[in-house]
């Protein structure tokens, strides 16, 4: 099998790479073609993934070819992974502290920031997405591109139910609530749904009960975890459910805007400076074998240990479990669903796909994130119970936001677009929002197409 990553000289292509030296299965993946715009990114990954080759010592490392031609690239694709960054960590710095300064919120997913990363990121997806169409219209695509759901549904226009949008932080949350109830993770049943980055646990389910409203009784235990330091015990208590980490933008808003303000750096000006100083240290010539991967590793490791540390310091919730430092998401669902999808090997899955059905409150075409059942003819939601109104009114504002993104990306309308920040529920004033798109507009060269 043939796999081919867009933005292939990314920083976490090492993940994927390391979990498909861990395949020996028949039909496993042999070939990893790696697509980027930038040589010396491509460079720097391909001695990273010839290092991990060299120490898992196998002889059955998947071959790797590097390119910079988008067709070369797709052609023969069994599967394709797109995760790109259009603007670089550059542009999600500039997305930070344009929003910032107007005092809202410049997350790369949640907010006014995840706005200008998806008209400047939803162009981008469509053209890709019309050239695998057409290059390779067998494949499936599986969408790592924040943000996560509307970029997928931007997909879908061209690739209908191809393209699978996944995310690793249900998954985490699954995993963390299951382990609290001494629950394996994997055998049980977990009630999520919302859209990307959010959504809630209203259930966990094991041998026909559900253990949720078991955790929900215990403060202890729930202040024990990742959400119940962020969000608080009793507010857990108060929701009936868990919400997704990325909820916390929402229900501290001022408190998060507050942290990101007062924090020394953003978390994009971080990434951009840590991520700079990796790539220069791995495409150094004359470097030692195993140098790459261990500055990869040493990288990585400093990026899960500072992730959302802004959130965590609005709640006081204190350093990271270390069994959420370990890697084992992002990776192991996009192999899981590959695998579940090329061999016919049934799997559930927490994924971003097309509602159909599954909310009544959207549309069939709406990109939600839903368990799914996948087996050889792709991802099938589930049927879930319905969301709470408060819920609800949060999902279909912000499907309300996605779908102005849609449209003004599509029109190059600077009025729809300013429809769309006005309309977040995190921007509080049409007047910001001009002031937010006028900010975006001169400092984002990807969003000279508004007009
Ligand atoms: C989580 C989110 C992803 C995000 C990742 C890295 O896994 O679900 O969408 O890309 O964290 O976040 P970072 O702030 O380190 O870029
Ligand atoms: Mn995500």
């Amino acid at each position: 099998m043939r796999l081919t990553i867009l933005g292939g000289g990314g920083f976490r292509v090492p993940l994927v790479y390391g979990a498909l030296l861990g395949d020996h299965a028949e039909g496993r993946v042999t070939r990893v073609t790696l697509y980027d715009a930038d040589p010396g990114r491509l460079a720097a990954m391909a001695r990273v993934l010839a290092d991990q080759a060299a120490a898992a010592g196998v002889p059955d490392a998947p071959e790797v070819i590097a390119t910079k031609d988008l067709d070369e690239a797709l052609r023969g694709a069994d599967f394709v992974f797109s995760a790109l960054r259009v603007g670089g960590l550059d542009g999600r710095a500039t997305d930070e502290r344009v929003a910032l300064a107007e005092g809202v919120l410049g997350q790369e997913t949640v907010g006014a920031g995840g706005i200008a990363y998806g008209l400047r990121t939803v162009p981008v997806a469509r053209e890709i997405a019309r050239r695998v169409a057409r290059t390779a219209p067998g494949a499936w695509v599986i969408n790592f591109t924040n943000p996560a759901g509307l970029v997928t549904e931007a997909m879908a226009e061209e690739l209908g139910d191809r393209v699978i949008g996944i995310c690793d932080s249900p998954v985490g949350l699954g995993r963390r609530i299951a382990r609290l109830l001494g629950a394996r993770p994997e055998e049980a049943w977990i009630d999520y749904v919302g859209l990307n980055h959010l959504g809630w646990v209203r259930g966990l389910h094991v041998g026909g009960r559900d253990e949720l409203p078991r955790l929900l009784a215990d403060t202890e235990a729930l202040e024990s975890f990742e959400e119940g330091r962020l969000f608080g015990a009793e507010w857990l208590q108060s929701l009936g459910a868990i919400p997704n980490e990325y909820l916390h933008y929402y229900y501290f808003n001022r408190e998060t805007v507050r942290a990101y303000q007062e924090a020394r750096q953003t978390r994009g000006a971080f990434l951009r400076d840590q991520q700079r100083a990796f790539y220069a240290e791995a495409e150094r010539p004359g470097q030692r074998p195993g140098a790459a991967l261990a500055a990869w590793d040493r990288t990585r490791a400093e990026r899960e240990a500072t992730y959302m540390a802004e959130n965590r310091d609005a709640a006081g919730a204190g350093d990271r479990e270390e069994s959420d430092l370990e890697s084992g998401g992002y990776e192991k669902v996009a192999l899981a669903l590959m695998r579940a999808i090329a061999r016919d090997e049934r799997a559930t899955l927490i994924l971003n796909v097309r509602n159909r059905s599954t909310l009544s409150v959207l549309d069939p075409q709406a990109v939600i994130e839903v368990p799914c059942l996948v087996d050889a003819n792709g991802a099938h939601p589930v049927a879930v119970d319905p969301l709470p109104y408060h819920a609800v009114s949060l999902v279909s504002a912000v499907k309300g936001v996605e779908r102005e993104v849609l449209a003004a990306a599509a029109s190059g309308s600077r009025r729809d677009a300013v429809k769309a920040f006005a309309l977040h529920p995190l921007v509080d004033s049409v007047a910001v929002a001009r002031r937010l798109l006028d900010g975006y507009v001169q400092d984002h060269p990807g969003l000279s197409y508004l007009r």
